[in-house]
């Protein structure tokens, strides 16, 4: 079967990308566009180069800012009625995962018939829906250029990964002026996201030719680029070497697929509202030691790119270095060194372990665990 690499149709990165894809907006026969964020972002100021860029193309527009982390169905149903009610004929998102998620599934929910709830799972989506223009606020969830979207079923208890290529934004925008403001906590939560993207893209037996040296150059800019954004928000280069690093895990995974990091990790995240991004990085130096117990090999080129020396090593030790150089990056970044310190107790577990083992990101990992050994990583990760 052919590869299939999906990307958007158009990508602006660099400061004045906001601009320019207003510029080509404008260009459309459309009317008024539905703005989704979150009410922070939109209290900060983040928007307002959007707003004077719309104001000045005379471009109409409502503002749907109530997105939440970890959205859910409701909020994607209510996000819809509004869009409907205001004649809305485009969508414009800004923010990290969760507006950027949001606006796809009310995208979706509009173009389509059937709840939100529908449509979990891969390749369920029939119709695109409308002009998408998404504008990235993190480095990051690659939310802004990817075919998928995380929404949580509350009724549930579970997040729902809706996988289409119908899905990616017509326009992708990362303008590193807006991600100068973003805190420390956020900032090396979501670059441990686009690295846990990167690596387990790497690693997948669904890996390409086209998608490693993407992944494999998105880890070499983490490790360079993070701790620097992390120690110093309004550094602006930094800023944009993690804009683009995480655009090239993006390039990477949304083709090439994740792994059991992201299948374990949406659970804590659906259960108790945690971080995507720390869950991630709380699992991935212990599922990357897991995965490279039954094939070290393409872990010596994540300790390269992580900046290892592993000419001497074999490719065991080159593995292990992998990891501790993960954990090393964490650890400077100053992500929790586990679960237990984010108030989760061995009792929560099991509920977890079902539901890592159904998720549609499992079947992407190098090697499918059994449930036993999920709850043992689990508890490892405590
Ligand atoms: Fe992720």
């Amino acid at each position: 079967m052919a590869f299939a690499l999906n990307v958007p149709k158009l990508s602006f990165t660099g400061e004045g990308a906001v601009e320019e894809s207003v510029a080509i907006l404008s260009q459309k026969n459309l009317k008024k566009a539905l703005v989704v964020s979150d009410k922070n972002l939109v209290d900060l100021g983040i928007l307002d180069s959007l707003f004077s860029a719309l104001k000045d193309a005379d471009f109409d527009y409502v503002v749907f800012s109530e997105v939440t982390p970890n959205p859910t169905a409701s909020l994607v149903r209510k996000g819809a009625s509004f869009y409907k009610e205001s004649e809305c004929d485009c969508f414009i998102a800004v923010g990290g995962g969760s507006p950027v998620d949001c606006a796809k599934a009310i995208r979706i929910v509009t173009s389509n018939e059937g709840d939100i709830c529908d449509f979990d799972g891969v390749g369920l989506v029939k119709n695109e829906g409308a002009f998408f223009i998404a504008i990235n606020t993190t480095a990051g969830t690659s939310a802004e250029m990817t075919s998928n979207s995380v929404i949580t079923d509350e009724d549930n208890a579970v997040k729902m990964v809706i996988v289409d290529a119908k899905q990616i934004p017509d326009i992708a925008v990362n303008d590193p002026t807006l991600m100068i403001g973003l805190p420390k906590s956020v900032t090396a939560a979501t670059g441990m996201d686009a690295l846990t993207h990167a690596i387990e893209s790497y690693v997948t037996p669904g890996a390409h030719t086209l998608t490693k040296p993407t992944a494999l150059e998105a880890i070499r800019l983490i490790a360079k680029w993070l701790p620097v954004a992390v120690e110093d928000g309004s550094n602006l280069n930094a800023r944009e070497q993690m804009a683009c690093a995480q655009f090239l895990a993006g390039m990477s995974f949304n083709s090439a697929g994740l792994g059991l990091v992201h299948a374990m990790a949406h659970q804590p995240g659906a259960t108790h509202d945690l971080p995507h991004g720390v869950c991630n990085a709380i699992l991935l130096p212990v599922v990357c030691e897991f995965n490279s117990e039954t094939n070290p090999e393409p872990f010596r080129a994540v300790a390269e790119a992580m900046g290892g020396i592993t000419f001497d090593l074999n490719d065991a030790q080159a593995a292990t270095l992998a990891v501790e150089l993960i954990n090393k990056l964490s650890i400077e970044v100053g992500i929790p060194s586990g679960f237990s310190e984010l108030s989760i107790a061995e009792t929560d577990l099991e509920v977890w372990i079902d539901k890592a083992m159904a998720d549609v990101c499992l079947g992407g990992n190098p090697r499918q665990p059994n449930p036993e050994e999920v709850l043992a990583l689990y508890k490892k990760a405590m």
